[in-house]
């Protein structure tokens, strides 16, 4: 989620006053978008999806896509993974047009999402319930989501295996062959962080308090994935299973290509996600180990041969020539103007003119859709889960919300 960034002084390059000129018009057109999607998906928000899961609650509906053959939107349940980020980006066009029409919309579709507070059985409670209410938190500046976000923090909280140090991705809680981890956890972790500051804290007499321990699970979660899940030159795996055997405690068993291309190359939206995840996680310890790695995972996506000129990743850094990730683009640009507010001198200012350079890209024709088409979402060109033939060369709702929230960075 966006949080108090310091601009860097006003060095803008020709690029950066290019892309603030755009802004107005971008913000604009973006709030069109919205609306349109608002509209078709308003009517179909209580149908039901046939339960798939055993969930306590029903199963209604959040937009998520566009079936661009069947020319559908796309609606998936409020328990899918991506449930936080369409009113997550309603927040953020609040926040960009101040239109009181996108702040009633954006209570009624978080509000809606509520029922994940209660949800253990995946580590994406983190995503949903801080991209929607986190951000309705700090614009409406109201604490009357807190016990939620609390709640959140718990039930993902029980993901943590404390013998392995890691939080569960993927998988039930009683799993004990398979303990899957991916990087898109460190995303996770933010709500963690928010909870251990905004918890029941400690007397200040040496008593730390219930809170303390969402930082502790936060921190290790990190500094494991860390040390693991990372080949040398900073490129990600995307899916390690570790061993819960006495023993074997904490060793990697396995490992998956997951949404990857192959276990020797990088997915590129996994590396995203370490990119913004490392940065997020410097933010909120000042942990100098953090902002390095950071910044290790940054240059391996920024130099990487095989990152084309536009600054749009192929959606792995081994497939050239094949589809591009628009979300891998937004996600990362979000990131790097954050790492670029705490990276001094020359480093600094190339992250944030390599962000720029992929905003300016995202803002084209190429990837900004026209009105109507698109399914009226914002950005073309997303990559789900090529591997599986899943959401290839689509917009991605989790791809719009990281692009707005970048703009809003530049902003
Ligand atoms: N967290 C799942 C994905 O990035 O596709």
């Amino acid at each position: 989620m966006i949080a108090t960034v310091m601009v860097a002084a006003a060095l803008t390059c020709p690029q950066e006053s290019k892309l603030q000129a755009m802004l107005p018009d971008v913000f604009a057109k973006s709030a069109a978008h919205y609306r349109a999607i608002d509209a078709a998906a308003t009517p179909l928000m209580n149908a039901r999806t046939p339960k798939k899961r055993n969930r306590p609650f029903d199963e209604r509906q959040v937009p998520h896509g566009w079936m661009a053959k069947e020319g559908k939107l796309d609606m998936r349940s409020i328990y899918w993974w991506t449930s936080g980020h369409f009113p997550g980006s309603l927040w953020y066009l609040y926040e960009a047009t101040g239109d009181g029409f996108f702040k009633d919309r954006a209570t009624v579709w978080t509000e809606f999402v509520a029922p994940n507070s209660k949800v253990s059985d995946n580590h994406d409670v983190g995503f949903i319930m801080y991209c929607s209410f986190g951000n309705a938190r700090r614009l409406l500046k109201t604490d009357r989501y807190d016990a939620l976000l609390l709640e959140t923090a718990d039930s993902l909280s029980k993901r943590f295996n404390p013998d392995l140090g890691v939080i569960r991705s993927w998988g039930a809680i009683s799993d004990n062959k398979n303990f899957l981890v991916i990087p898109d956890n460190m995303m996770n972790l933010e709500i963690l962080e928010w909870a251990a500051k905004n918890g029941e804290r400690g007397t200040g007499n040496g008593e730390r308090g219930n809170a303390k321990r969402f930082d502790d699970i936060a921190r290790s979660h990190s500094t494991k994935t860390m040390a693991h899940h990372f080949r040398a030159d900073g490129g990600t795996y995307h899916v390690l299973n570790y061993d819960q055997r006495p023993g074997f405690l904490g060793a990697v068993q396995e490992i998956r290509r997951g949404q990857g291309l192959s276990c020797e190359t990088a997915w590129s939206r996994g590396q995203s996600w370490a990119i913004y995840g490392y940065t997020m996680m410097y933010r909120e310890t000042r942990d100098p180990a953090y902002l390095a790695f950071a910044q290790k995972v940054a240059d391996f996506a920024i130099n990487h041969p095989n990152m084309p000129a536009d600054g749009v990743p192929y959606w792995d850094y081994g497939a050239p020539g094949e589809e591009r990730d628009s979300s891998a683009a937004s996600i990362m640009a979000s990131g790097l103007l954050e790492l670029s507010t705490f990276v001094k001198g020359d480093k600094g200012a190339k992250y944030r003119a390599f962000a720029v350079k992929q905003l300016l890209s995202l803002c084209s024709d190429e990837y900004f859709a026209k009105p109507g088409e698109n399914g009226d979402w914002l950005l073309k060109h997303g990559v789900g889960h090529k591997p599986v033939g899943s959401e290839v060369d689509t917009p991605l709702d989790y791809g719009d919300y990281y692009f707005l929230e970048a703009l809003l960075r530049v902003r």
